[in-house]
C-alpha cells in the first residue's frame, strides 16, 4: 500500500466529500514557476501511487503554487500552474542518463491513474506543466493563463506526452503550430480550442475546481472509473472497436451492486449510496 507522500514542494490537501476525499496536489516552488524538478516528480508519482491505492480518495485535483511576496525593490514573480520541467536539470545530459526519467515518468503516472484528475491553472502552463495538464482528466483556467510547447526553442519537443495528447485535445492542426512553432496561447485562446474545459476568474479558479470534483465525487467511485476507462478507449481504438469495449463494459456494469442501488434510487426518487462495487 502506497503512503501519503511528504514533500515540502508538492503540498497536499484533504477535502472530505460526499463518498471519500478530494485531494489538492500543490506544486510548491513558485520561485521556479512552480517548475518540475525531480523531487516534484517523484512526489507526483507517489501521489499518483497513494491515490489508487487508497478507497477513501476520489479525486485529484492538481494546481501551482501562488507568487510570494517579492523582496524589497525586486519585481513579483509571475502567476504559474507550472512553466515546465526544470530546465536547469536537462543541462549536460545525454540520452543514456535522460532515457530512465522519462520511461517512467510522472505524466503517464498522472494519466495512468484509474480515478478522475482535474488541473486547476493559472499562469504558465508551459513544456512539462501544460503536459501535467493534459494528463488530467478535465482542465479550468484563468484567462490570464498562457498555455505553450515552447520545447522547440530549447532544441527539444515535448517528452511529456505533449505531441500526442494535445493533438487529440486541439486537432492536427493547432497542435503542429503550437509544438513547431512554440509560440504561446492565452486562456481564452485554449479555452476557444478546446484545450480548457472552462474559464473563470482566479479567485473563482477553487470553487469551480471544488464544484465539478465534488459532483464526481458524488458518483460511485467504481463506474466514474469505467467512464473514464471506456474514453479513453476512443483514444486507442478504432470506433468500432471502441463500441465494442463500451458495450462490454456497459453489460458488464449489470452485474455491479452500484447499478441496482442507482437504478432503483431513480425508480423510488431517492438517493444512491453508493457502494462502489
Ligand atoms: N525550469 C527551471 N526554471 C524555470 C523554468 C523552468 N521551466 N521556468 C521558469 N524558471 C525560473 C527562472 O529561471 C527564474 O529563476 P530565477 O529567478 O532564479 O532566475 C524564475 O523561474 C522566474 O522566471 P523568469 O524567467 O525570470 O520569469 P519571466 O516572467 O521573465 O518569464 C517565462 C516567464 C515563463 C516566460 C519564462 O520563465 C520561461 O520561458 N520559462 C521556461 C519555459 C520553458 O521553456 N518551459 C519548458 C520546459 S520543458
Amino acid at each position: 500500500m502506497a503512503e501519503q507522500p511528504e514533500v515540502e514542494e508538492l503540498a497536499i490537501e484533504k477535502y472530505p466529500s460526499e463518498n471519500g476525499n478530494i485531494i489538492i496536489a500543490t506544486v510548491n516552488r513558485p520561485e521556479k514557476l512552480n517548475a518540475l524538478n525531480v523531487n516534484v516528480k517523484e512526489a507526483i508519482k507517489s501521489l499518483c501511487s497513494w491515490a489508487e491505492d487508497s478507497k477513501d480518495i476520489t479525486v485529484v485535483i492538481f494546481r501551482g503554487a501562488s507568487p510570494l511576496p517579492p523582496p524589497e525593490g525586486k519585481r513579483q514573480k509571475p502567476h504559474a500552474f507550472v512553466a515546465g520541467a526544470d530546465v536547469s536539470e536537462f543541462v549536460g545530459k545525454n540520452s543514456e542518463i535522460i532515457r530512465p526519467e522519462f520511461e517512467d515518468n510522472v505524466w503517464e503516472a498522472v494519466w495512468k491513474l484509474r480515478k478522475p484528475t482535474i488541473a486547476l491553472i493559472d499562469g504558465y502552463a508551459l513544456g512539462g506543466g501544460s503536459e501535467l495538464a493534459l494528463s488530467c482528466d478535465i482542465r479550468v483556467a484563468t484567462s490570464r493563463s498562457m498555455f505553450g510547447t515552447p520545447e522547440i526553442n530549447l532544441g527539444l519537443i515535448p517528452g511529456g506526452g505533449g505531441t500526442q495528447r494535445l493533438t487529440w485535445l486541439v486537432g492536427y492542426g493547432k497542435a503542429m503550430e503550437m509544438v513547431m512553432g512554440g509560440e504561446m496561447i492565452d486562456g481564452d485562446e485554449a479555452h476557444r480550442i478546446g484545450l480548457v474545459n472552462h474559464i473563470v476568474e482566479p479567485d473563482e479558479l477553487m470553487e469551480k475546481g471544488m464544484e465539478i470534483a465534488n459532483n464526481l465525487s458524488s458518483k460511485s467511485p467504481l463506474t466514474v472509473q469505467i467512464a473514464k476507462q471506456a474514453v479513453r478507449a476512443a483514444l486507442d481504438n478504432p470506433i468500432s472497436d471502441g463500441i465494442v469495449l463500451e458495450h462490454n463494459m456497459f453489460v458488464d456494469l449489470f452485474d455491479t451492486k452500484d447499478k441496482e442501488i442507482g437504478v432503483n434510487a431513480f425508480m423510488e426518487r431517492g438517493k444512491p449510496e453508493w457502494t462502489g462495487e
